[in-house]
Formats: structure tokens, sequence, C-alpha cells
């Protein structure tokens, strides 16, 4: 793919603000959502605590497990196969309640801060500098480059990506769900890889590459700045442990 280009791409637009509201919106799944049950329900709305009956938070007022919508307007003609591809109105094929986190509380659980935000209660502001890679030192690139080969070996602490379609997802048994844990490095390298594959259309029939989520269209600019804040999000929560 064009990755190379891509990534010097999203860093020249580096200033561009970009807010996103609903928590799953591209994420692959948290690993608490992926039971046969959780699946069934098409809800995934996990606690921060790991308490029950603390769904998002909701003890403490940080977020609500709400239902979710997705644009409901037909698909352009572009796209031929409605109904097809388990990415169309993500993720309502999988999941229709989650987390809808309040004030400056953010994430799958309502677990974390919003950016730039800090402290139990998330209001004390951190600022966070993004140095240019052309004026740091030899040690400091070093640092970068561990940080970057830890998150290539350190599985994900929360997701999980599903690598079936949803037709196949509870398995040959019906309970078995498959899914599988990913490398932090590699969850980024995944979500590119499925926001972009084809769209299977059945045995023996070529794939449909016509579409492309995260390229063909309006969203490209604010997927990517998106896609890459996760991770260094990723890597600033672990900034102390890998020593950058
Ligand atoms: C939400 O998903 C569940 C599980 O797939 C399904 O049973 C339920 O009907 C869905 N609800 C809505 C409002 O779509
Ligand atoms: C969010 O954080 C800002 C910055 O510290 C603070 O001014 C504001 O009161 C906080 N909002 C809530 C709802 O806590
Ligand atoms: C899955 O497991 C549950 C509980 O063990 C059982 O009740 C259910 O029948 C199983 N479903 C299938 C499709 O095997
Ligand atoms: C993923 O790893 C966790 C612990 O690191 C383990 O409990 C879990 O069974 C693994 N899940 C899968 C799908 O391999």
């Amino acid at each position: 793919s064009g990755f190379p280009l891509e990534g010097i791409f999203v860093w020249i637009v580096g200033p561009l603000v970009v807010t996103l509201c609903a928590s799953l919106a591209w994420a692959q799944f948290p690993r608490e959502c992926i039971t046969p049950e959780g699946l069934r329900s098409g809800q995934c709305c996990p606690s921060p605590t790991g308490v029950a009956g603390d769904e998002c938070g909701s003890s403490t007022a940080r977020g609500q497990c709400v239902t979710i919508a997705a644009d409901s307007r037909r698909h352009g003609p572009q796209y031929p196969y409605a109904g097809r591809d388990d990415r169309e109105r993500w993720p309502l094929r999988f999941f229709n309640r989650t987390c809808q986190c309040n004030g400056n509380f953010s994430g799958y659980n309502c677990g974390r801060c919003k950016h730039g935000l800090t402290g139990p209660n998330c209001d004390q502001r951190i600022s966070v500098v993004r140095r240019n890679v052309m004026q740091m030192s030899t040690a400091e690139k070093q640092a970068f480059v561990n940080a970057l080969d830890q998150a290539k070996k350190t599985v994900h602490p929360d997701l999980v990506i599903c690598t079936r379609r949803y037709q196949e997802v509870f398995g040959p048994d019906g309970n078995s769900t498959q899914f599988q844990n990913i490398t932090i490095y590699n969850y980024f390298v995944w979500s590119h890889y499925y926001s972009v594959s084809k769209t299977y259309l059945g045995p023996g029939q070529a794939s449909f590459g016509g579409v492309d989520f995260s390229h063909e269209g309006p969203g490209f600019v604010t997927w990517h700045r998106f896609h890459l804040l996760q991770l260094e999000r990723d890597m600033q929560v672990r900034r102390r442990k890998w020593g950058c």
C-alpha cells in the first residue's frame, strides 16, 4: 500500500485537531466484550474498574451505556453491495450499545482522559509536544526506536482483533469466538489493513476492491489523524516503562 507516503502526509498535517465521539469508531474490540454472551447481547460497555454493574464508570458518573446509531443513508453508486460487508455502518454489525463518556472522560470504558488532560478527575492539563525528529539527539532517537521495538513486542493490553467475518465469528461450534491478541504496533498496522481490505463476496468470487473505507472519501484526513493518534497514545502511556 502507499503507506510510507501516507506516513509523511500525516506528519505534515499534524496540527489538525480531530474530535471523535464514538469510542469504537474504528477500533477493533475490547477484550472484555468478545465473549459469546457479550457478542450476542450486542453490548460493549465494560467498567473501567472491573466492578460488576459499573458499566462505563456510571457509578462515578464517568459515562453511560447508550444505544448507538450510524448514518443510515444509502451508499453511493460506487458500492453496490449493501449489507455484504461488516464494516458498513461500523460497528453496528458487532455492537449496537457502547459507552458514551461525560465531560473530560474518554476511552471505550470511559477509563481514560480526553487528549491533553490527566489526573483522577481528568481536569489537569498536560501539554504533549511532538518533537522534530531532525532535532533529536542520537540517544533520543535510539530511545524512540527502542520504544517502537517494545510496541512491536508487547501484546495490546485492551484490544483484540477480529480475524473472521461476522458470519463466522462464533466459531465452528457456535461458542468459540474468533478473535486474536495482537501487539501494539501490529494493531496499528492491522487497523489500517482492515479499513482498506476488499469486500468478500463469496467462495469462488473475486473480492470487490472498489471500496476503501479510509482513503476513498472525505474521511481520509481525519481517519489518518486518529489512526496515528492511537499509536501515539498507546506509546505515551508506556513511555516511562519503555524509557523514552
Ligand atoms: C442490537 O444487537 C443485538 C445483538 O445483535 C440485537 O439482538 C438487537 O436487536 C439489536 N438492537 C437494535 C436496536 O438494533
Ligand atoms: C475539564 O478540564 C478542564 C481543564 O482543566 C476544566 O477546566 C474543566 O472544568 C473540566 N471539565 C469537567 C466537566 O470536569
Ligand atoms: C454455548 O455454551 C452455552 C453455555 O455453555 C450453552 O448453553 C449453549 O448451548 C452453547 N451454544 C452452542 C451453539 O453450542
Ligand atoms: C490474549 O492474551 C490474554 C492475556 O494476555 C489471554 O488471557 C487471552 O486468553 C488471549 N486471548 C486470545 C484470544 O488469545
